[in-house]
């Protein structure tokens, strides 16, 4: 596969609204192993770097792991997912096995980082908001490329080992990971619950 050719052939000129509603996150081991061109990276990264912040904080960082890297930061998940006592998720752990599956199968892994500002008139709930937008540009900038894209988070990647993994100082945290890769299966179908169910009109 010539890496450089986004999959949809209208690419980055889909338009907002299309790209807004079709993106779809697909689960790391659904994508397909082949490489992705860093420079179609870069796009995203670029995309995520548009986002607004409050008092141009712009508080959002990546650590982007190809290759070897990946299973390094799986590595620090396994010994955060560790039972009491334990260094690590043993081999041969089924845990172990389904987290490397993961880890191995897109080309890019993404940590995405909140680094808050020390202004004490931002509050951290804005920086919060500020990376997700960041986050989401770089989800939309995918879809448009053709790009599968898919934010893990929970408890494999708020831990400690991990945030030393990532060389985090506090109070900069990892809210999780995302996947890039090019999709090994049919872009899913989204459902949404009306968005008139969301909004009170005054
Ligand atoms: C902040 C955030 C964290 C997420 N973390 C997870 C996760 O840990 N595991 C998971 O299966 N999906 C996770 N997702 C993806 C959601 O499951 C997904 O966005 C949702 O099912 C809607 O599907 P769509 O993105 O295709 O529209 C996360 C999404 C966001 C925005």
């Amino acid at each position: 596969m010539d890496v450089t050719t986004p999959v949809i052939d209208h690419g980055a000129r889909m338009d907002i609204f299309e790209a807004i509603r079709l993106r779809r996150s697909i689960k790391p081991e659904r994508m397909k192993t082949d490489p992705v061109d860093r420079g179609l990276i870069e796009q995203l990264l670029e995309a995520a770097n548009w986002a607004p912040s409050h008092g141009q904080t712009e508080p959002w960082r990546f650590v982007v792991m190809s290759g070897d890297a990946r299973l390094e930061l799986a590595e620090a998940v396994c010994r955060d997912l560790a039972d009491p006592g334990q260094p690590t998720l043993p081999a041969g752990d089924p845990r172990r096995e389904k987290l490397m599956e993961k880890f191995r199968t897109p080309p890019y892994v993404i940590a995405i980082v909140v680094a808050p500002s020390t202004n004490p008139k931002i509050f951290e709930h804005e920086e919060l908001a500020s990376t997700a937008m960041a986050v989401q540009n770089m989800h939309l900038a995918a879809r448009a490329l053709g790009l599968a894209g898919f934010w893990s988070s929970g408890k494999k990647t708020f831990g400690p080992e991990v945030a030393q993994h990532l060389e985090l100082e506090a109070p900069a945290r990892c809210l999780g990971f995302f996947f890039v890769g090019w999709p090994g299966v049919p872009w899913p179908e989204g459902t949404r619950r009306p968005a008139g169910d969301k909004v009170t009109w005054r």
